[in-house]
Parts: structure tokens; sequence; C-alpha cells
């Protein structure tokens, strides 16, 4: 990728730091979070660093946290404490904790003084000047903090990325919603659209290394444009994605409801590249606890845009979150909430226990539903949800899909793992590693998480 002069001096400047040395990585959450990461490795690499094999051999740690439930963040706090050791035994290992946990500044602050081995405590806002802050880091006795809300332009930080074939493309940082329970508007800032040429450069680039998959991220990908003096909403967006070149698949995430329009949905329809999926989080099925979330449509109206997607695009996927336990759920909100899922019909669709972010709204209201009911709720949603997984998936069994092959299967070395267009993993035998290429697949058999298949005649779409 091309460096802007800022940037090239910047890293010219710090361009020893890495010799000879190596790093090792751990990221917590998001994809974002996920591609944060690979900005990271890619600055890193750029200063000479080379990837370490695991965190004993490392000269430089770096962990990329979340702070969107309590478990991540005390996931974090254990890594912590077992990399004590390591510290101890190898003085000049220097360890950066970054990302959305320590963009809060209590929690910066209590990890510099519960952890002095950590050296840099870095925010989300810090990649621009990553470099520099590790530099002083490693020369530095004290933790160096800076979790400072200005941002300069990512646009030409280099990129370590972990697939040859599908790429995480963000679109818009940050989140002005403010929904109540959410800490993410805190930790991100508010919503920074990309230049869409900026995109569309980066997508051709991609396009032109043979990547075929793209992933467009957002916390509200429907926002974007917003803030742009260009006028270009999403939609214009994916519409000119879908001319690129050599791409074959443009996926994206997340979409808020409240803005998803009927325009976007033809467009999903109409271009052929843009997979036929919405991760389209609903978060309750019960109006009375919508409007405490703020989340700013009503189950009717949501009910009324899965209809819609599926009405236009015969066969598309929709997968949820669901927060059970908000403060306050009452057995008849849940109720609404399985009623929903009964309704919606998601393919899939992620569920979670509501966990209380000190700082938001939802955190200072009343929480009488007791944990074992919480996690009474979780269950019998999620088996729900699973039975119409199950079912589903089953509609699939004898058809044949569009695969892109993204390695072998971690459980079972003699499959291949791939994706459908509508992001069901599936798993199929070959004893050649077909990595990164896009296969009809014949489905033979359908369980609730995946789906097994066949090679037909092995014939590439590609
Ligand atoms: N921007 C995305 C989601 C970001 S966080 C969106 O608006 O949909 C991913 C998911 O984590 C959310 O959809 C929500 O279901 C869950 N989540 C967020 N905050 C939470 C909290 N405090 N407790 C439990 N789950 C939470
Ligand atoms: Fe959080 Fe809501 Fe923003 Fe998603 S839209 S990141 S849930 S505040
Ligand atoms: Fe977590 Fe930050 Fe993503 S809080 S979910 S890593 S935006």
């Amino acid at each position: 990728m091309e460096l802007t002069d800022k940037t090239a001096e910047q890293i010219q400047q710090t361009a020893q730091m890495g010799e000879g040395k190596s790093y090792f990585l751990y990221t917590f959450g998001c994809q974002m979070n996920e591609h944060d990461s690979e900005v990271i490795a890619g600055i890193l690499e750029s200063t000479g660093f080379t990837a370490a094999a695991g965190p004993e051999e490392a000269d430089l740690i770096v962990i990329n946290t979340c702070a969107v439930r309590k478990k991540p963040e005390e996931k974090v706090g254990a890594l912590l404490g077992t990399l004590q050791p390591l510290k101890e035994k190898k003085k000049d290992l220097c360890i950066a904790v970054g990302g959305c946990m320590t963009q809060q500044e209590e929690i910066a602050a209590y990890i510099k003084k519960r952890f002095p081995h950590v050296n840099l405590v870095f925010g989300t806002h810090s990649l621009p000047r990553f470099p520099q802050l590790l530099e002083r880091a490693m020369l530095s006795r004290k933790t160096v903090v800076d979790i400072e809300e200005y941002a300069d332009s990512r646009e030409d930080l280099p990129i370590s990325r972990r697939d040859k074939f599908k790429a995480w493309l963000p679109v818009i940082y940050g989140c002005n919603n403010f929904c109540s329970y959410c800490i993410v508007p805190y930790v991100r800032g508010r919503e920074r659209s990309r230049p869409m040429k900026e995109i569309l450069a980066e997508a051709r680039s991609l396009a032109r290394e043979g990547y075929l998959e793209l992933t467009l991220l957002g916390q509200n990908v429907n926002s974007y444009g917003q803030d742009l003096p260009e006028g270009h909403d999403f939609a214009d967006l994916l519409r000119e994605l879908n001319k690129v070149e050599g791409l074959r698949r443009i996926r994206f995430m997340t979409s808020h409801p409240k803005d998803l329009s009927p325009g976007l949905i033809d467009v999903v329809a109409r271009g052929e590249k843009i997979c036929e999926h919405f991760h389209l989080p609903v978060q309750s099925g019960s109006n009375r606890i919508l409007k405490l979330m703020n989340r700013r449509y009503t189950r009717e109206r949501y009910l009324e845009l899965v209809r819609s997607i599926k009405e236009k695009i015969p066969g598309a996927a929709v997968t949820s979150d669901i927060i059970v336990g908000f403060p306050g759920e009452t057995k008849e909100d849940f109720q609404d909430t399985l009623d929903l899922v009964k309704e919606a019909r998601f393919d899939n669709a992620f569920t979670f226990i509501y966990s209380p972010r000190p700082g938001t709204k939802a955190a200072q209201m009343e929480d009488a539903v007791p944990r074992a009911q919480k996690e009474e709720r979780l269950q019998r949603l999620a088996e729900i949800q699973h039975g119409i997984s199950q079912e589903i998936n089953a509609e699939l069994v004898g058809k044949v899909v569009e695969v892109l092959v993204e390695g072998r299967s971690k459980n079972n070395p003699e499959m291949l793992t791939g994706r459908t267009r509508t992001n069901k993993l599936v798993h199929f035998a070959s004893p050649e590693d077909l990595t990164g290429r896009l296969l009809p697949v014949k489905i033979i058999e359908a369980r609730t998480w995946n789906l097994i298949g066949e090679m037909v005649s092995g014939e590439e779409t590609v």
C-alpha cells in the first residue's frame, strides 16, 4: 500500500525499532477489532518486527481488548496476570494493551496501577501514533498511556492481512446510536465514514491482489455517508463496489434495523456480488424493552423488514443478536422475544445475557432479574433458535451451493471448511487443499451450526 509522506516519515523514524525482534498479538472482540489488529501487525512489520510463534518467544506482546461485556474484560485481566512471570523472566519483554477496554480512563488508570509490568496502554484512536508510542514505551521505565480521543487519518497505515482471499474493509468507524446498554459509542467515538474514493481504491487494490471476498465493516453500516459532504449513502457505496472487477463476494455488517432502507434491500437483491445475508440485530422482541434500550424501532417494524428481505430476496439469510435479562425484563417481555424469534425464523442468532457496562444509561436502571432466571431464559431462547437453525439448514440438503474454501477443518484435517454466500459453514472431504477457491458443493447433511457437503465434479466457479 502507498504511504503518504507524513506516515512514511513517521514510520521511517521508527523504521529500525523492530529489527531482529518478534511480536505476538492477542485479539478480543468483534471483526472491527480483528481488523485493527491487522493494522497493528502491519505497523509492526513495517518497522522490522516479525510474527512470533507464541507469547514465550516474543519480544513484544500486544493485547487488543474488547469492552462490550464483562467476560472479555475479565479474560484480559487474567491474561495480564499470567504474563507477569514471563516479564519477570525476560526483563526487556515489552507488553502493550490497547483497544476498547483501555479507551476507558478508569480502566487505563487501573491497568497502569495494578499491572506495572505493562509498558504501553493505548486506545482505539491511537493507531496512527502507534509507532511513536511504542518507541517511547520501549525506552521508558514507566507505563506510557495514550487514550487521547483525537484521531489522525488511518488511510495510509500499512495492513498485514490474515487471509489471502478474504479481507475486512472498514467503511465507517464509531457509533452515534447510544443504545442504552452499549459501551461502543463511548469507546469508539462518533461516526466517521471513510471517503468513498478511498474505500473503492482499497477494494480495487485488494481485487488486483486476488482477494475474492470483502466484508464491509461498521457498527452500523447503514449510517455510511451521513457525515460526508459528498452525499453518498451505503446503497451507493454497495452499487459502486459491485462493479469492482475481480471481486466475487461482498458482505457487510452490522445493519441497524432503524436505518435499513428498502433501497438497500433492492441493491442487495440486484448486485450479483453482494451476498444475500443480513446481520440485523433485534436485541429484544418487546416494544417496552426496545424503547428502554433506545433502539428506535418496534417489533412490528422489525418483522416487516425481515418479511421484506425474504420476499425480495428468496433464500436470503437473516441472523441476529439478542440480549436476555435487560434491566426489568418481565416474563411477558421475554415471551415477546421468544415469539419474535419464532416468527422471524433467523438462520442463526447470537444470544447474550445482559452485562451492565459502567457509564451507560442502562447500568443505572434497576436490574431486578435474578442471575439464575437470566440463565434459564438464555437456555430456553437458545434451544428454540437451535431448532429453527436446524430446520432452515435441513432445507438445503440435496442442493448445490457455492462455497469459498477457508482452509482445513479444525476438528478433522481430512475435511475442508468454507462458507456459502449466506455465511453458513460447510465442511466437505477433499484430499487436495483448495483454500481460497470458490467451488460448487452439494449439501448432504444439515446440522445446527454447519452443513456437511460433497464436492460436485470438482469444477470451479471462478
Ligand atoms: N453495532 C452492532 C453490535 C455491536 S456489539 C449493532 O448495533 O448491532 C455486538 C452485540 O453485543 C450487540 O448486538 C448486542 O447484542 C451485544 N451487546 C452489546 N452490549 C451488551 C451488553 N451490555 N450486554 C450484553 N450484550 C451486549
Ligand atoms: Fe452499540 Fe447500538 Fe452502536 Fe450497535 S448501534 S454499537 S449496539 S450503541
Ligand atoms: Fe468489543 Fe470494541 Fe468490538 S467493545 S465488540 S471490540 S467495537
